[in-house]
């Protein structure tokens, strides 16, 4: 008996139904799957809140563990034969319950030696997150063996419009009944059993030296090189806004809350405005750095760690 364990967290439901896709064409006779969503003991509000929302940057982009709840025993108690990680990306990060997990001792006790894919859902900037969460899985001795990222195809700057309609209503829903439909398409969201047959082949056979060429093969993610210039220059700059905001008080503090305040309109003004400029100079100098981005999108479409 294969025995598998599903570590995941979602606010919509949306990276559990990706999940339960995939798992869909894997979960047969021999295959035994056990899931653990991770809880945060001071659950995140969803629909957000906007001020609760930006208040949640820095503790999520310094990667500060929030307490969660342990898993069962029973979850504890197998050794698993792959694991599949599904996060969210929140400031360029991984989520706080799922940073939180990663710093876990349970995660240490869950991962060490064990094979894992992770599974992101996200708006579209994941590049920077997924180095964090390898560096996570890392320090916990967990072996990448895949990884798939699905992301909301519209243009940047519609998904964010759309995406804050969803975050700030909880609906998934076209805004005004004009916009597209924010998130990972339904499509993509139904598709994504078709990475079942890959994982369970390379589950069964015990080698998964093969399996993130398979799944790239058939879409798993896609690299776009101006948005991994832009997350990277963008976290830059939010270490910066994290390590001044952070110093101003605790979630929620007045203080601290008028800085937020000032990140909102930073966040804004960087999106509708410094966006644009990069993408001139990502065209402008899109030539001389074909090598570099060449290699770039090789690095980050793999499951290897600098
Ligand atoms: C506080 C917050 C910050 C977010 N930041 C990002 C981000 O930096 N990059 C991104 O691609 N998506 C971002 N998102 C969107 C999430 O990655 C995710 O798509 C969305 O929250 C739905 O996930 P869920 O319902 O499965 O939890 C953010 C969402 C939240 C709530």
């Amino acid at each position: 008996m294969k025995e598998i364990l599903v570590v995941y967290y979602t606010q919509s439901g949306q990276l559990f139904d990706i999940l339960e896709n995939i798992l869909s064409n894997i979960n047969s006779e021999g295959v035994n799957v056990s899931y653990h969503k991770v809880e945060p003991e001071e659950p995140y509000p969803f629909p957000w809140k906007n001020k609760r929302f930006y208040d949640a940057f820095p503790e999520s982009f310094l990667q500060i563990p929030t307490k969660i709840h342990p898993p069962k025993e029973d979850i504890l108690s197998k050794k698993y034969d792959l694991v599949l990680l599904g996060y969210q990306v929140w400031f360029l990060t991984p989520s706080p319950p799922i940073n939180s997990f990663l710093k876990s001792d349970f995660a240490k006790q869950l991962l060490k030696d064990t094979p894992v894919i992770t599974v992101i859902a996200c708006r579209n900037m994941w590049i920077q997150a997924q180095e964090k969460t390898k560096k996570l899985l890392n320090a916990n001795e967990a072996k990448l063996v895949g990884h798939i990222a699905l992301v909301d195809r519209h243009i940047n700057h519609i998904s964010v419009i759309t995406i804050s309609h969803w975050m700030f209503t909880g609906r998934k829903d076209r805004k005004w009944g004009i916009f597209p439909k924010p998130g990972v398409s339904s499509q993509d969201i139904t598709e994504a059993t078709k990475f079942g047959a890959p994982i369970k082949s390379a589950l069964l056979a015990n080698d998964y030296s093969q399996l993130q060429k398979n799944l790239l093969e058939i879409d798993a993610l896609n690299i776009n090189p101006f948005l991994v210039l832009v997350d990277k220059r963008a976290n830059v700059l939010f270490s910066k806004w994290a390590n001044l905001i952070i110093k101003k008080g605790k979630p929620g503090n007045p203080k601290r809350l008028k800085w937020i305040g000032l990140f909102k309109y930073y966040l804004l003004f960087a999106i509708w405005l410094i966006a644009p400029i990069v993408f001139i100079v990502f065209l402008l100098t899109y030539l001389p750095t074909t090598k570099k981005r060449n290699r770039e999108k090789k690095y980050y479409s793999s499951v290897s760690s600098k």
